[in-house]
């Protein structure tokens, strides 16, 4: 007999939302982490697009910015590793150049189209050199809108940094509760919430300082999500991993997530914070590797520029350098996949080939703490 069999949906944490729509976010939140696909983050506001073309001279326009996530969207079997995309309010409305529309290309590809809805990170009014992410304000009826346009999970995202004194409670607090209510709102409407806080890794911060930060933040966006009644079958988790610092490939995000991340979250799906496509994989790895069959949640990957950088590189606005760039799409995309088998190995990147999935070993960059 099947888990959903068993568990009685309005029963699950107590929750109060029929029966229909507590299935189909778990049914979702599944199917988004079945085979060992991921997902793909392409939601980088206009402002965050046009900032990665200027620094490699594509224009900052609608139409170059339609054309990369046509791009991105028609790269050949990247349903067979990516499972999801995280769309922004722009592209989820944009067509393919012969006007099929994004979403009708996504799904026909197999991949179940996501939507950013938060309207990004703002100074915190009294909390000099914080963030608190907007987006409350109208969003029951734009999730209402994004459902009906086919997405079937969302994403917010809050900014935590630390520096000296920060962050603050009065920040982590504010944060974790506009999460908790949007993700209360997704449910509502039947997307399943993608809560991301993300520490940051930018600082001079040690390994420690960011353990202790993370868990700190993870604890307090878990106090809020109870209280606010999400069901956390029916949620993702997107966190950073816990890092040191950009060069240092020590990481503890293992030890971290086991002490604040209830059992009942299906997936965690890291961001890659300004990692290279390489060392995101790795680490992925590395983590999967060791731990994989002995942790309560799947560990996957919801890449933004680790998956996308290197072809947007090679892309730089060029129709000439489409396939190419599809081709570096698609091997990063490959690459996390076999990360979460733990059969990354660093010699995927010059030869493509797998190591043994059952015998998955770290990739040479990575740690032994994880
Ligand atoms: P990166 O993987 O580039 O950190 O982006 C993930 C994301 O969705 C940030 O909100």
């Amino acid at each position: 007999m099947s888990e959903m069999a068993v568990l009685p949906r309005s029963k699950v944490c107590g929750q109060r939302r029929p029966d229909t729509i507590s299935h189909e976010l778990i049914c979702t939140a599944r199917a988004l982490f079945a085979d060992d696909k991921g997902l793909l983050a392409m939601d980088e506001s206009n402002h965050t697009c046009n900032e990665r073309f200027a620094a490699l001279g594509i224009p900052q326009t609608v139409e170059a910015r339609r054309a990369y996530r046509e791009l991105i969207v028609t790269t050949p079997s990247l349903g067979d590793c990516i499972s999801g995309v995280i769309l922004y309010d722009e592209t989820i409305h944009q067509e393919k150049d012969d006007g099929t529309p994004f979403v009708k290309v996504i799904t026909d590809g197999g991949i179940i189209p996501g939507i950013k809805v938060d309207t990004g990170a703002m100074n915190m009014a009294g909390y000099p050199g914080e963030k608190i992410t907007e987006g409350l304000d109208g969003l029951r009826d734009r999730l209402k809108e994004y459902f009906e346009m086919g997405a079937r999970f969302a994403k917010w995202r809050a900014v935590i940094a630390i520096g000296d004194g920060i962050p603050s409670q009065g920040c982590i607090e504010a944060n974790a509760q506009a999460l908790a209510r949007y993700a209360a709102l997704c449910q509502e409407a039947g997307l399943v919430p993608v809560v991301e806080p993300e520490v940051l890794m930018e600082g001079e911060h040690t390994l420690g300082r960011c353990c202790e930060v993370t868990e700190k933040v993870l604890r307090t966006v878990f106090d809020r999500l109870y209280k606010q009644r999400v069901m956390l079958e029916g949620m993702i988790l997107k966190p950073n991993m816990v890092l040191p610092g950009l060069a240092c490939p020590k990481h503890a995000t293992v030890q971290c997530l086991l002490r604040a991340v209830p059992a009942a979250v299906p997936a965690i799906a890291f961001l890659s914070g300004g990692q290279s496509g390489e060392m995101a994989s790795a680490r992925l790895n590395a983590m999967n590797a060791r731990f994989k069959l002995r942790l309560p949640w799947a560990l996957a990957f919801s890449f933004a520029r680790a998956i996308q950088q290197p072809a947007l590189e090679i892309w730089r606005g060029e129709k000439a350098n489409l396939l190419p760039a599809q081709r570096a799409l698609y091997h990063r995309a490959r690459c996390n996949r076999a990360a979460r088998r733990g059969a990354y190995d660093a010699a995927m990147e010059t030869n493509g080939s797998e190591c043994n999935s059952s015998g998955g070993l770290p990739a040479k960059s990575c740690v032994s703490t994880v």
